[in-house]
C-alpha cells in the first residue's frame, strides 16, 4: 500500500499526489444540493486513476498545454496541473460539474480553465493550442464513439502530439480504438492503478502516423 500522509479532516483521500473528496465529504454534500451533474459527472470515476498512473509512467513535459475532455470533477485535470505544472483546460458538456472541479482545484492549489462544450463543438483553433488531449471514462455510449473519433482525428491534424484515453473496458471504448487504429498510431494496453486502491482497465495512446 502507498504510504499516505495524515489527512487534515475526514472524507478526504489521496491518490497520486493529489487530494480528493469522498461523496460524503461535507463540501460535496453541500454542493450536491445545488448542482446535479446529469451526464455521469457526479463522482470521481476509477478510470481517472488509470490516467494518473499511466502519465506517471509516461510523463509529459513540464508546463505542457493539456485539454481534458469529459472532465467531470476534473481529477485528471488537477493531477496534470499539480504533477506537471500543466496549463489545463477542462472540457465538459455539463456546466454543473464545475463547482465540484473548482473545489478540487482549490484543495490542491491549482488553477484549471473551465470550458463548457460538447466534444464535437471544440474548434480546431482551440485544439491547436494543446500539446495533449486526455480523457477518462468518456466513451460510454454508442453515440459518443463517432464524435470522439472525429475529435481525436481533428486534434492530431491540428498538431496535438498525444491523445490518451482510459476506460474500464467498455465495448464502445474498444470500438473507438478500432476506428482510430485504421487512421493513426494506436497503442492499447491493459493497465492498473494502485492508488487510492487497486483498479484495472485499459489505456489507449493515439498519435499521428507522420
Ligand atoms: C463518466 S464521466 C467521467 C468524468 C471524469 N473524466 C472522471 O473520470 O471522473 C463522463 C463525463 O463526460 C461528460 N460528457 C459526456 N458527453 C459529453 C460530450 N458529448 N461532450 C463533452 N463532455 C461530455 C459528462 O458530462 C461527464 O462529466
Amino acid at each position: 500500500m502507498p504510504k499516505l500522509e495524515r489527512l487534515p479532516e475526514p472524507n478526504i483521500y489521496q491518490a497520486y499526489g493529489i487530494y480528493l473528496l469522498e461523496s460524503k465529504h461535507r463540501l460535496i454534500r453541500r454542493l450536491k444540493k445545488a448542482y446535479q451533474p446529469s451526464v455521469h459527472g457526479h463522482k470521481t470515476w476509477s478510470s481517472s486513476f488509470l490516467l494518473m498512473d499511466y502519465l506517471q509512467h509516461n510523463p509529459m513535459a513540464k508546463k505542457s498545454c493539456v485539454m481534458e475532455i469529459g472532465s467531470g470533477w476534473g481529477p485528471g485535470s488537477v493531477f496534470c496541473a499539480k504533477r506537471f505544472k500543466a496549463k489545463v483546460t477542462a472540457v465538459d458538456i455539463d456546466r454543473e460539474v464545475y463547482p465540484f472541479l473548482d473545489v478540487l482545484a482549490e484543495l490542491n492549489g491549482v488553477k484549471i480553465e473551465p470550458l463548457v462544450s460538447r466534444f464535437e463543438k471544440l474548434t480546431n483553433k482551440q485544439l491547436a493550442k494543446q500539446d495533449l488531449l486526455v480523457g477518462s471514462d468518456i466513451c460510454f455510449w454508442d453515440e459518443l464513439v463517432k464524435p470522439l473519433g472525429r475529435l481525436i482525428t481533428r486534434a492530431l491534424e491540428a498538431g496535438v502530439s498525444r491523445v490518451i484515453v482510459t476506460d474500464p473496458g467498455r465495448p464502445t471504448f474498444y470500438e473507438l480504438c478500432d476506428r482510430m487504429a485504421k487512421k493513426h498510431k494506436v497503442s492499447l494496453n491493459e493497465w492498473y492503478a494502485v492508488e487510492p486502491r487497486y483498479v484495472t482497465g485499459e489505456v489507449v495512446e493515439i498519435r499521428s502516423k507522420q
